[in-house]
């Protein structure tokens, strides 16, 4: 397993974060779950998709906007090399019609061939979203955004209810990741409680991935040696 270039010693507490953010709460949460995983020693990399214009439906004139765009342009790139290198994967967008965002699905798309490479099998995966509702797509989204780390043979991570956080909250954060809802104008923003709940994932996660040995194989050799 040593010589496969996928290989990662376990023992790593290396942490990839995947954001796409519009207004900022998705990016709060991101900065909270990497700021999470660094409190655990975690080596981390915060990385943004690809935003392609014309954004729909995206008022550019708020000031959230403006003030979230100034700092996510200028994150580095998602790349595939982010996700071999990492032992823990997180990922995130908003909530479009009960789902993940394109940009978000483009990038997970992208990065297919790792599949056929087996590079990720064995590592720790977790999700978080942003809802404008309470109960319109949040933890739907949450649970359709796991479910790409399940084909790629990776080990999910929620948020227990030992974070008492998660108890308390009265908006945000789900035992299936992080989450926020900001209200439909965006003006309930996001509370200590779904910040303290994306901290203790990213916590999680960067232990997790320090535990795991991830186990590199090739989908390719498998269906060769299926058919035989
Ligand atoms: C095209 C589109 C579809 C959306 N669909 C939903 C939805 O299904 N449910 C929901 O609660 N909010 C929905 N929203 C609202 C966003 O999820 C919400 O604005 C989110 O909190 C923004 O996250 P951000 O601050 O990271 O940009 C939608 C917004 C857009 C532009």
């Amino acid at each position: 397993m040593t010589d496969t270039p996928n290989y990662q010693p376990a023992g790593q507490r290396t942490v990839t974060v995947i954001v796409d953010s519009r207004y900022g709460s998705t990016l709060a949460l991101a900065r909270a779950i990497a700021g999470g995983a660094e409190a655990e020693s975690a080596e981390v990399r915060l990385r943004r998709v690809d935003i392609q214009p014309p954004e729909f439906s995206v008022d550019d004139s708020r000031a959230d906007f403006q003030a979230a765009q100034a700092f996510y342009r200028e994150l580095p790139k998602a790349t595939a090399d982010d996700l071999v290198w990492a032992n823990g994967i997180v990922w995130g967008s908003p909530t479009r019609y009960g789902l993940m965002s394109t940009p978000l699905r483009a990038f997970i798309d992208e990065v297919a061939p790792l599949w056929r490479q087996g590079a990720l099998i064995g590592k720790v995966g977790a999700a978080f979203t942003s809802t404008g509702g309470m109960h319109s797509g949040n933890e739907m989204t949450l649970l359709s955004l796991l479910l790409p780390f399940m084909q790629h043979g990776m080990i999910l991570a929620g948020v227990p209810h030992s974070v008492p956080e998660l108890v308390a909250t009265r908006k945000g954060g789900s035992p299936y990741g992080a989450s926020v809802v900001t209200g439909f104008d965006g003006t309930l923003g996001v509370d200590e409680n779904e910040l303290a709940i994306a901290r203790a994932l990213g916590a999680r996660v960067a232990r997790l991935a320090g535990q795991i040995i991830p186990e590199p194989a090739s989908v390719d050799m498998a269906a060769a040696q299926a058919a035989r």
